[in-house]
């Protein structure tokens, strides 16, 4: 029989090749200027689905953007497992700093990338990783050895808050039910060191806005009168973190899970380098609430920052003006048993109490969502772990990431199952950023491993 390696090794480049095809078509959610290419990039993953084997595809109908389903059942007394991806992308801006049109995949050797890797928006975020579970689908039909039956749910709101995926899920309970959900929409330590994430963190997201006199004003006849809405948004924002650069907001941390000692010490122990850290990312030092190391910062703890910031005049030279609005988007990232609601909440209450008189305050919350820790004792953790060490030769390490994947909480109330986050990215591979790439290593490593977690997790469920 065929294995999976050899399989990889005699169709990689049409890997590549299909990879990069679906890479062309701009899939951006956010900006409805797209709409045609989120279409079409529904339609093309679905011919891929029925092309690797699936024995029903559809595209389903939602209030916004279509989300791609399919199946391939073999026996219903064999569990099931159920893929999720995204195949919507961030949008490519800002577009000079890409050193290759986003759009236009080519291949470009890195440091980190001997072999090569694709660079693309979405490469890696998340059509990449999506399609090494297509391909993974494809080699076990072609070789017979699929060993249970598999659903996938690809959907193209991901990186607009999952929306319509919350629906779709709510009214589709019996459709979608399953024993695991396995998901490459996250990262690993190293191209030596795989690593399965344990923990997301949750989410809020909300815009203010500070409103001053009723028009822009001559800041020569008026600087000094009134409020400068730009000046007080400035201050309210930099009150939101007291000296140890914790959150200032009343009740923020009442909710949030501390970590014992022990499970700090364990954590310490993946390979981290600070000076690497410090110089991948040009950085004299590293910043953060007191009391925590770096790779507590980004994981365990709760943050707030500053997405964006506007009002006034911000075009060539000079206008002397005080402007009638300023603008912020803030995030919060969210910690198990935090409520993003409430949070939601808290803050909107706390801003608009620290607006002096003289400003009117509104907050909108956009989109948010509940953190996620997975245990590392479950079948499907276990199954992972087994698949990455055959593959890679070490086992992984488990990682609490920073980043959210909302809908993951939500999987866990409606469908009553643990996801898997085998995430095969990199964080040099600038997701959300100019250039982002998708390792040529990674994306075959990950065709590689999937259907080794497939057979694990059958053998280990009977
Ligand atoms: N795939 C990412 C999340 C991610 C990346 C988690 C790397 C862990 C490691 C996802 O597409 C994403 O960008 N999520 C957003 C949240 C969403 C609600 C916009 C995020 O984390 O900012
Ligand atoms: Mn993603
Ligand atoms: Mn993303």
């Amino acid at each position: 029989m065929e294995t999976i390696k050899s399989y990889v090794q005699q169709h990689k480049d049409r890997f590549i090749n299909e990879l990069i095809e679906l890479l062309k078509i701009p899939s951006v959610s956010a900006d409805s200027a797209y709409h045609h290419d989120v279409i079409n990039t529904a339609n093309a993953v679905k011919a891929s689905l029925e092309k690797a084997g699936c024995d029903f595809v559809e595209i389903c109908d939602t209030p916004g953007n279509p989300i791609v389903y399919g199946e391939k059942t073999i026996d219903a007394s064999l569990p099931t497992v159920l893929v999720y991806g995204h195949y919507d992308v961030q949008p490519a801006d800002p577009i000079d700093l890409w050193t290759s049109p986003p759009f236009e995949p080519v291949i470009k050797k890195t440091e980190i990338h001997p072999e090569g890797a694709i660079f693309a928006r979405g490469s890696c975020d998340d059509k990449g990783q999506m399609y090494m579970h297509v391909k993974a689908l494809e080699y076990m039909i072609q070789s017979n050895t699929l060993p249970c039956n598999v659903k996938f749910m690809i959907e193209g709101e991901e990186e607009i808050g999952s929306k319509s995926l919350s629906w779709f899920v709510e009214r589709n309970q019996e459709k979608l039910k399953n024993d695991v959900i396995l998901i490459s929409d996250t990262g690993m330590i190293s191209n030596q060191q795989p690593s399965i994430t344990t923990g997301l963190r949750g989410l809020s997201y909300v815009e203010v806005e500070v409103t001053g006199p009723n028009r822009d004003l001559h800041s020569g006849l008026y600087g000094g009168a009134v409020a400068n809405p730009i000046n007080v948004l400035a201050k309210m924002i930099a009150s939101l973190h007291d000296e140890n650069n914790h959150v200032t907001i009343p009740g923020f941390y009442d909710k949030v899970e501390e970590l014992s000692l022990e499970e700090r010490a364990e954590m310490a122990k993946a390979p981290f380098n600070l000076e690497d850290y410090k110089k991948a990312l040009d950085l004299n030092d590293v910043y953060g609430e007191k009391g925590y190391v770096t790779n507590e910062r980004n994981s365990i703890r709760p943050t707030l920052d500053v997405n964006g910031i506007w009002g006034g005049y911000i075009g060539e030279g000079a206008k002397t003006v005080i402007a009638s609005q300023a603008f912020a988007k803030i995030s919060m990232r969210l910690v198990p048993n935090q409520d993003w609601e409430e949070i939601t909440e808290l803050f909107t209450k706390h801003f608009i109490n620290i607006a002096p008189a003289g400003v009117k305050v509104k907050v909108k919350p956009h989109h948010g969502g509940q953190g996620y820790v997975t245990p590392t004792d479950s079948i499907g953790y276990k199954a992972a772990n087994k698949a990455y060490t055959e593959t890679f030769g070490v086992p992984a390490i488990p990682v609490r990431s920073g980043g959210s994947i909302p809908i993951v909480a939500l999987f866990e109330k409606e469908l009553k199952s643990k996801t898997i986050l085998m995430g095969f990215g990199l964080d040099s591979d600038a997701i959300h950023s100019p250039n982002e790439h998708f390792g040529i290593f990674n994306y075959l490593k990950g065709i590689e491993t999937i259907p080794l977690f497939y057979k694990y997790f059958v053998e280990m469920s009977k």
